[in-house]
């Protein structure tokens, strides 16, 4: 199944890199969600062919796309995550398809056509980048990357989310906001960064990215410290064994 989702993921991220420098926008909830037809073509790609591939598997799309499973797992699509960065021309975007059955994830893909790097993991098989097996670090946090979510689409998070990103930044050497939460958990995955934090996320920006970065030995729970769910909005804190407990207690005491 990982190979079959393997080749469409990389064959649909190649729309992105045919896109054309003024990219038509158009906004979803607010001013901070934007979509582009590249979003809704891959998206549209990407169902086409495991639908034909995989049939009465269910689907669930950031851009509308929901369908029920005759079977028993479900695909779990973001087709462009970094939409804004996306229309910014900031070639930091991926495409990601995650596979989940009882609420288990089960594969994840993830392609950045920028940098030709496609991160997979299967449960309990480990996680690969290009095929080569990768690890999270073993770095204490004073010694580590942080990464934080501004969770865009919900304005009354914006304050909450800086104060995180403020008392993290002065227990690592420095913080970063990429903009694509699926890449944020693949630089965590293969020891670019040891932890990533967002208030609210979706299940497409977490579906393939939680599996790829626990294969890889991070632990990935909501900020209640529970596992994380595939159906709803959530909260979430990536990390590596060596910074969890830290970054947790940090998370505890931001009001
Ligand atoms: C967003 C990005 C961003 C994160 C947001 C996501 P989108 O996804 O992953 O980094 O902060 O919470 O919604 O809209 O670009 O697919
Ligand atoms: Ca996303
Ligand atoms: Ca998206």
């Amino acid at each position: 199944m990982l190979k079959a989702i393997e080749t469409t993921v990389l064959d649909a991220a190649q729309l992105m890199l045919q896109a054309e420098e003024n990219k038509m926008t158009e906004v979803k909830s607010s001013i901070h969600d934007l979509v582009t037809a590249y979003d809704k073509r891959i998206q549209e790609q990407l169902y086409e062919q495991l639908s034909r591939t995989f049939p009465g598997a269910g689907f669930l799309g950031e851009e509308g796309l929901v369908h029920s499973a005759s079977g028993k797992g479900t695909f779990i699509i973001d087709p462009i995550d970094g939409t804004t960065n996306f229309v910014k021309g900031l070639n930091h975007s991926a495409v990601s398809v995650g596979y989940c059955e009882s609420g288990i994830m089960r594969c994840g893909v993830i392609y950045d056509p920028y940098k030709k790097e496609l991160f997979t993991a299967e449960k309990g098989k480990g996680a690969f980048l290009n095929g080569k097996q990768i690890h999270v670090s073993d770095k204490p946090l004073e010694h580590s990357v942080a990464y934080y979510g501004t969770s865009p689409y919900v304005p009354e998070l914006t304050d909450k989310s800086f104060r995180l990103a403020a008392e993290l930044t002065k227990r690592v050497i420095d913080s970063r906001r990429f903009g694509a939460a699926t890449l944020d958990f693949c630089d965590i995955a293969c020891g670019r960064a040891e932890l990533f934090v967002e208030y609210s996320l979706c299940p497409w920006d977490l579906a393939a990215g939680s599996l790829i970065a626990s294969e890889a030995g991070a632990i990935i729970t909501d900020m209640d410290g529970k596992p994380l769910q595939y159906e709803k909005k959530t909260s979430c804190v990536a990390a590596t064994p060596a910074c969890y407990e830290e970054v947790m207690s940090i998370v505890h005491n931001i009001k």
